[in-house]
C-alpha cells in the first residue's frame, strides 16, 4: 500500500506512526511533513493548502490512499479533488468540513436537529451586532464564522470588549473574511472534554476521551495556544455521559448531516463542555485534534488503516476500533514566547525511546544533517502506561530529556485531570477570558 498523508504537524506524524504499523504499508509520503516526519515518511515540499500542487504530484504516483487532516485543505475540498481523480481518502467532503468551517452552519445545524448547545445569535452587520453588545448580559462569547487558527472564540465581560471584539472581527477583518459573520454566544461553564471519533456517514465510533491544555503557562494561565499537552482519557468523562453524548450529541450530528445532504466521513471531534445542564456542543472540528491525536492514537490498539478504509467505504463498525485501557499524556516543548514572538533554528537533540514512548514532531527542519527548530510548538512527548498518574510521569522524564536552546514546556500537564481521577476536590477546567 502505497499512503500519502497531507499535513506536517505532530498530529499528522502520530499518523503516520499509527499507520505504519500496518505490515501492508510500504510507502508513505508526507506532504509537506516536517524535518522529524522525515525519519517516518518521505516529505514532500507541497503545502496543504495547495490542492492543484498536491493533485499534480498525487496523478503520477501510485497512490492507494490518501489521509487529509488538517481543516484549511478539507474546508477548501481536497477530498473532493483526490477523490475525483480516483484515490480513495479519509476525511470529509468540502460539503461536511462546514461543520467547522463555518460555525454559523454548525450552529444552524445544531439548531435544526435539537443538538445541545450554547444559545446564540448570528449577525453579518457590524452595526446591529454593536446595538445588540449595549444591552447583552455579560459575559457572552463572540466567534467568527469562519477559521480563524483556532483564535476565533474571545470571551468578553464588558460592553466596551465586546464592541473592540465586533470592530476587530467585522471591520478591522483581523481573520479577513471569517468574520464576515459572527456569533454572540452564550457563556457555558463546566470542565472541557474532547471526543474524536470515527465515522463512514452512518455510524459513529468514539475514541477515547481526551483534555487539552490551551493555555500557555501553568495554572491555565497566559494567552490560548494551539494546545500545550493533553491526556487521556479524560477523567471528568464518564461512561454514564458518554452514553448521553452518543444519544443526544454523537448520533444526532451524523443523522444530521446525512440529512442535509452532507454524509461525514473521516474523524469529527467533538468539542463538548460538561454544563450542570449536561453535556453541550462548544464545537465542531471536521479532522483530529493536535495534540489530541499524539494520545488517542497511542492508545488505539486496532489497525488505524483499517478503520479509515472503513470509514471511507460506509462499512465502520464498533467491534473494529478498540483502544487500550491504560492512559497516555503528551507534553508539547514550545519555542520559548509561543503563541507570540519566539525565536527559532536551535538544534534538537532527540533521545532514544523505550517502549510506551513517542517522541512526535510538529516544528522543526532538517538542515546539514541536523534537526532545528522551526516553529511555535515544536514536538510533543507522549508516553502510555497502566495509569495516568504513570503516563504523567514518563512523558516529563521523556521530555526532559530533549534538550533545544529556548525549550519550553508547562509543568503541570494532567495535574487538573489526575486530581480529578482521584477523586479529590478540584475546580472543573472552565473556560476564561482570552487574552
Ligand atoms: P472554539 O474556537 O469554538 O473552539 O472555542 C475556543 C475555546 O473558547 C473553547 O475551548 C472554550 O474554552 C471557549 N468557549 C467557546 N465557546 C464557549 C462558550 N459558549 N462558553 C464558554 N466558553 C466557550
Ligand atoms: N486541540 C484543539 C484542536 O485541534 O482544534
Amino acid at each position: 500500500m502505497n499512503i500519502m498523508v497531507i499535513g506536517g504537524g505532530g498530529r499528522e506524524h502520530a499518523v503516520i506512526r499509527s499507520l505504519k504499523k500496518n505490515k501492508s504499508v510500504s510507502k508513505i509520503w508526507c506532504l509537506p511533513g516536517n524535518g522529524g516526519i522525515a525519519a517516518d515518511a518521505e516529505c514532500v515540499p507541497v503545502k496543504a493548502t495547495d490542492l492543484e500542487g498536491v493533485a499534480a504530484f498525487a496523478k503520477d504516483r501510485p497512490v492507494d490512499f490518501a489521509v487529509v487532516t488538517p481543516d484549511d485543505p478539507l474546508c477548501l475540498g481536497l477530498v473532493d479533488r483526490l477523490e475525483a481523480l480516483g484515490i480513495p481518502c479519509f476525511g470529509p467532503t468540502r460539503a461536511a468540513a462546514a461543520i467547522e468551517g463555518s460555525k454559523v452552519f454548525s450552529k444552524q445545524l445544531m439548531k435544526k436537529y435539537g443538538i445541545p448547545t450554547a444559545e446564540s445569535l448570528v449577525f453579518s452587520d457590524p452595526v446591529e451586532a454593536a446595538g445588540y453588545l449595549k444591552t447583552a448580559e455579560y459575559p457572552v462569547v463572540i466567534k467568527a464564522d469562519g477559521l480563524a487558527l483556532g483564535k476565533g472564540a474571545v470571551i468578553v465581560s464588558c460592553a466596551a470588549e465586546a464592541e473592540r471584539t465586533v470592530r476587530e472581527m467585522m471591520v478591522e477583518k483581523i481573520f479577513g473574511e471569517s468574520g464576515s459573520r459572527i456569533l454572540v454566544e452564550e457563556f457555558l461553564t463546566g470542565p472541557e472534554v474532547s471526543v474524536l471519533s470515527f465515522t463512514d456517514g452512518k455510524t459513529v465510533v468514539p475514541m477515547v476521551s481526551s483534555m487539552d491544555h490551551k493555555r500557555a503557562h501553568d495554572g491555565d494561565e497566559g494567552p490560548n495556544t494551539g494546545g500545550m499537552g493533553t491526556v487521556a482519557p479524560n477523567p471528568y468523562y464518564t461512561a454514564e455521559i458518554a452514553k448521553e453524548c452518543m444519544k443526544t450529541i454523537f448520533l444526532p450530528t451524523v443523522r444530521a448531516m446525512e440529512k442535509e445532504g452532507r454524509p461525514f466521513r473521516g474523524c469529527l471531534y467533538f468539542g463538548l463542555m460538561l454544563t450542570p445542564k449536561g453535556p453541550k456542543v462548544i464545537e465542531y472540528n471536521c479532522r483530529f485534534g493536535d495534540p489530541e491525536t499524539q494520545v488517542v492514537l497511542p492508545l488505539l490498539e486496532s489497525d488505524l488503516l483499517t478503520v479509515m478504509q472503513a470509514c471511507r467505504a460506509g462499512t465502520l463498525t464498533e467491534e473494529m476500533v478498540r483502544f487500550s485501557d491504560g492512559a497516555a499524556c503528551c507534553v508539547v516543548l514550545a519555542s520559548d514566547g509561543y503563541p507570540k514572538k519566539y525565536e527559532t533554528g536551535y538544534e534538537i537533540s532527540l533521545p532514544e525511546t523505550e517502549e510506551g514512548e513517542e517522541i512526535f514532531v510538529a516544528g522543526a527542519k532538517r538542515e546539514g544533517g541536523k534537526l532545528l527548530t522551526a516553529g511555535g510548538r515544536v514536538l510533543g512527548a507522549t508516553a502510555t502506561a497502566g495509569d495516568l498518574k504513570t503516563a504523567i510521569r514518563r512523558a516529563y522524564a521523556l521530555a526532559e530529556k530533549i534538550s533545544f536552546r529556548n525549550a519550553y514546556k508547562r509543568s503541570d500537564i494532567g495535574a487538573r485531570a489526575l486530581k480529578a481521577a482521584e477523586g479529590k476536590t478540584c475546580s472543573p477546567q472552565t473556560s476564561q477570558k482570552q487574552e
